[in-house]
């Protein structure tokens, strides 16, 4: 480890959600000189006077945004205005901030869902603008895209020193299982072992399953972020992937034969797909700042599954 953390004061914003419980615990060996970790009940982001308060007080050295409003294609189905509002404000109350008070450093965590809808596979950074992106995500995408405008005209007009980071769909023990807000991997996996436990012989499933995604375990993008928190220092967004692509078809069966789900899997075709294809192309963060992911995808639903049997309780009562 480098003595980089030793002298840094680190705010991460969104520090009990998901992936933020994954940075602090990469944090953990790093020691930085301190970590500073509201909850949105002590700071609502949305709230301008809220944010400047909070960096005021503690001046942080590094700003490592996560906090956001969140879910599955349900959630942003249901709530697009929320998904867009709260994301735009919050972003733009953190960068425009962390700016006015000197931040050295402000390292925000955008989201691929920001890419257009039809995008070459790989997606590749120099494709965000290149059109709009999938219907039910783009309210949250074009939000937390904002904030890469944001930290690109900061940087030109006023030097800060803020990176933009795009990690690719996330899995891992922790992941929110209650069926509000929680993603394709989760939602499956509560299925099956619902299904086992209740004895039903089939389950549905929302698609066409024909849609492929690429998921990154949190663990590997929290050590992503750190990574570029630490030796990142460029306008350029990067995306934070795995270079593997799965159709959600064999992703269910994977899950189904992990759980021990025998039955039938029926596909609900009134449901959307969502975006037809996902895959990064992961090279940027590789040649910038050396990361790549290490766990094997097989490894993290098993230890995904094992934490949510173990869990169930917590899992499903977090909604955000
Ligand atoms: N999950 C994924 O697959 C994925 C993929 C790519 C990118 N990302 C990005 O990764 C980041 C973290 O996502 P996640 O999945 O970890 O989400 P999460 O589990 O829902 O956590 C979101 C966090 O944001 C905080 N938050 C929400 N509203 C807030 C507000 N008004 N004021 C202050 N804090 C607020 C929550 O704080 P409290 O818990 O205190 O309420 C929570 O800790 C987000 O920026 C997301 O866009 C996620």
């Amino acid at each position: 480890m480098s003595d980089f953390w030793a002298s840094r004061r680190v705010l991460v914003t969104g520090a009990g959600g998901f992936l933020g419980t994954a940075v602090r615990d990469a944090l953990g060996p790093r020691a930085p000189k301190e970590l500073i970790a509201p909850s949105s009940t002590e700071v609502d982001l949305r709230r301008a006077d809220a944010v400047d308060a909070m960096v005021a007080k503690h001046r942080p050295d590094l700003i490592i945004h996560l906090a956001a409003s969140v879910g599955g294609i349900g959630a942003n189905r249901e709530r697009p205005a929320d998904l867009y509002l709260d994301n735009l404000l919050m972003g733009t109350f953190v960068l425009d901030s962390a700016r006015r008070f000197e931040v050295p450093k402000t390292v925000v965590v955008g989201t691929i869902c920001s890419y257009p809808k039809y995008t070459e596979v790989p997606f590749k950074e120099n494709s965000l603008w290149q059109g709009y992106p999938e219907e039910t995500n783009a309210p949250y995408g074009i939000a937390k895209l904002a904030q890469l405008v944001q930290v690109q005209a900061n940087r030109a007009q006023y030097g800060q020193n803020a990176i933009y980071l795009m990690p690719t769909n996330l899995y891992g023990p922790g992941d929110k299982f209650n069926p509000a807000v929680s993603h394709v991997i989760p939602a499956l996996i509560k299925k099956t072992v619902d299904a086992v436990e209740s004895g039903a012989d089939h389950i549905e499933v929302w698609g066409t399953g024909s849609a492929s995604r690429e998921f990154l375990y949190v663990d590997d993008a929290a050590e992503g972020i750190l990574l570029a928190s630490e030796l990142y220092d460029d306008g350029d967004p990067v995306n934070l992937g795995t270079d593997e692509e799965r159709p959600i078809r064999d992703l269910v069966e994977m899950i189904a034969e992990l759980v021990g789900f025998e039955g039938e899997i029926r596909w609900d075709t009134t449901k959307p797909d969502g975006q037809p294809r996902r895959r990064v192309d992961p090279s940027r963060a590789r040649e910038r700042f050396g990361f790549e992911a290490k766990v094997r995808f097989e490894d993290g639903l098993r230890r995904t599954i094992d934490w949510y049997r173990a869990n169930r309780e917590a899992a499903e009562a977090r909604v955000h």
